[in-house]
């Protein structure tokens, strides 16, 4: 029987993490079985436990449920108990669960390691103050940056999650209407605005010459934030793609003690059908 893994989120219809992590399985040589499961809204618990019960060696957590997942962990690594949020659970033993968050590193090794990002000595801009931003924060602070900024739409909230990182990093938070007259080598965007094709409103000169920015959505088509980056000369306008194959990556890691290459499988991906 091979071991079994799933991905559980509500909607979960249309989630890659299935032939992501059989592509890792195959080209490693690990037997295993990586499904998707549905999640029940209003028994998120019930539905983990069973799993693990049934013999479910780890769960990777997507949207909405990461927070409870962060809530029902035994234990959880420091870079999730910063995040508030887990996306990967590990069977411990019969009666515990481990909590992981692996967004944050997922980013970093796509910019730094697919890329090529130098984050030493650079200031970073990280937009948006939400779960998405909080799940990157750590990972983000521990790269070597020099500096990171979090600017958010509401003030309050992006100051309020560097103060979570201050002990972390250099970090401080701001509005979006503080940014005038500032400039940074990387933009990343961590808000929602891409779903409704729209982008934060940053001054037109917030991108230093040369700078990359880094949408942590992606699609079929570029993104807003991508298309943005492009109108104003970014040296490289990414998109999340990369991230959400690196987080796998990591996850993968923690469940099998190997850590599988991603090029060829974010290739795979990007191409149509
Ligand atoms: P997620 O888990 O995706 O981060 P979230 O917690 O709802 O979702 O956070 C959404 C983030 O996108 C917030 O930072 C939000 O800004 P506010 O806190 O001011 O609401 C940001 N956001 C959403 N739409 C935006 C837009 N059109 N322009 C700028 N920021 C936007």
């Amino acid at each position: 029987m091979p071991d079994r893994y799933a991905v559980i989120g509500n909607p979960i219809a249309h989630s890659k993490s299935p032939a992501i992590h059989a592509a890792f399985a195959e080209q490693t040589g690990q037997d295993i079985r990586y499904g998707r499961l549905l999640g029940d809204r209003d028994d998120f618990a019930g539905d983990v436990r069973r799993f693990f019960a049934e013999g479910g060696l780890g769960l990777n957590v997507t949207v909405p449920f990461k927070e409870e997942a962060w809530a029902l962990a035994d234990e959880r690594s420091p870079r999730a108990e910063i995040a508030g949020a887990v996306n990967t659970l590990i069977r411990l033993d019969a009666t515990r669960i481990r909590g992981d968050n692996t967004d944050g590193v997922g980013l970093v090794r796509d910019l730094g390691i697919n890329h090529g990002f130098d984050f030493r000595a650079r200031s970073v801009l990280l937009l948006g103050a939400g779960g998405a931003s909080r799940g990157v924060l750590l990972p983000l602070l521990e790269s070597g940056l020099a500096r990171l900024r979090i600017a958010n739409r509401t003030a309050a909230k992006a100051e309020d999650l560097a103060a979570l990182g201050a002990a972390f990093g250099p970090v401080e938070g701001c509005g979006l209407d503080q940014l005038e007259g500032e400039r940074f080598d990387l933009i990343i965007n961590a808000t929602s605005a891409g779903l409704s094709d729209a982008v934060p409103a940053i001054p037109e000169t917030c991108l230093a010459p040369g700078g990359w920015t880094y949408d942590m959505l992606y699609g079929d088509v570029p993104t807003a934030f991508c298309r943005w980056g492009a109108a104003h000369q970014a040296a490289r306008a990414l998109d999340g793609l990369g991230m959400l194959v690196e987080q796998a990556a990591e996850s993968f890691h923690l469940w099998r003690g190997i850590r599988p290459k991603t090029a060829t499988v974010i290739k795979g991906l990007r191409r149509p059908g």
